[in-house]
């Protein structure tokens, strides 16, 4: 029997006031879940960028209370630009129509959280739901050998908007998270050893060898697996109107389910990120 998914429960509330009130209790929810979902209210831009600020004095990102109020990165989202660029149009709710990724994996300073403010939802409930799966609980169940063999692999990234000629941002594939002192694998949840994307840069400090690439494949493989079909490691959220949910990017690989139209439904999200700067480096 298969392990169903398990739907993350919004914290219901009376007002963006008593959110406040209770906000060092849901800082320790989140760090301990890596996402946490508020309903009950409507809560305004500007009350949504003062949790970012309240989650960064916990979490160590920027925004928080303390930084500077004009360096903070939003956008609004529809995803028009997926449903026209990709011709997704006509998918239905139990699609993928954003693809498993862990968010701007290929930049300089990529966003390690971000809030998504639902301000408009009108699609029935179950439709457009966002799936996650923490990659620290990937790294929890992967043997002692595989993570031996990750922890000497450093990593080239380019983002998949980038040129093939960019210089690719490089890391470990194992990070740790220091919120919550757990280990992540940051690794490619679309890798393909065939694309030049996301490749093994360095192996114990050398250039990689054949065998050692083609390990480091074998690997990414039950990686993407663990998080596209292992239903057991995923958690969904389901959409309502109003609903904001704040996520742990450095944690958790995401996904949105399609069955949507652009005009259905609107969120404005928040980045945070570890530097204080945007997601390219720069302010
Ligand atoms: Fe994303």
């Amino acid at each position: 029997m298969s392990v169903a998914q398990k739907v993350i429960k919004p914290i219901e509330i009376e007002s963006f006031q008593y959110l406040l009130e209770h906000i060092e209790e849901y800082k320790e929810i989140f760090i301990t879940n890596a996402v946490i979902v508020f309903r009950g209210v409507a809560i305004s831009r500007g009350q949504q960028l003062i949790l970012m600020r309240k989650f960064g004095d916990k979490t160590g990102w920027f925004p928080n209370s303390t930084s500077d109020i004009t360096k903070q990165w939003s956008y609004e989202e529809n995803h028009s630009h997926t449903i026209d660029t990709y011709n997704k149009h006509n998918i239905s709710k139990d699609e993928i129509l954003i693809p498993w990724h862990i968010e701007h994996i290929g930049y300089k300073n990529p966003a390690v959280g971000a809030s998504w403010n639902m301000e408009k939802f009108t699609c029935e409930r179950g439709i457009g739901n966002t799936l996650f799966v923490n990659v620290a609980d990937v790294y929890d169940d992967f043997d002692d050998e595989k993570l031996e063999f990750l922890n000497k692999c450093r990593i080239a990234y380019l983002d998949y908007s980038s040129s093939i000629d960019e210089e690719p941002a490089i890391h470990p594939a194992i990070q740790l998270h220091r919120p919550s002192g757990r280990y992540a694998l940051r690794l490619s949840p679309q890798f393909n050893p065939l694309d030049k994307f996301c490749y093994l840069h360095e192996f114990d400090g050398t250039s990689p060898t054949e065998p050692q690439q083609d390990t480091f494949a074998k690997i990414c493989k039950e990686y993407v697996s663990a998080i596209q079909d292992n239903q057991a490691n995923q958690q969904v959220h389901i959409w309502e109107q109003n609903d904001v949910v704040v996520a742990d990017l450095f944690l958790m690989a995401h996904a949105v389910l399609g069955g949507f139209k652009p005009e259905d439904r609107f969120f404005y999200g928040c980045w945070a990120h570890a530097e204080e700067s945007s997601k390219f480096g720069e302010n």
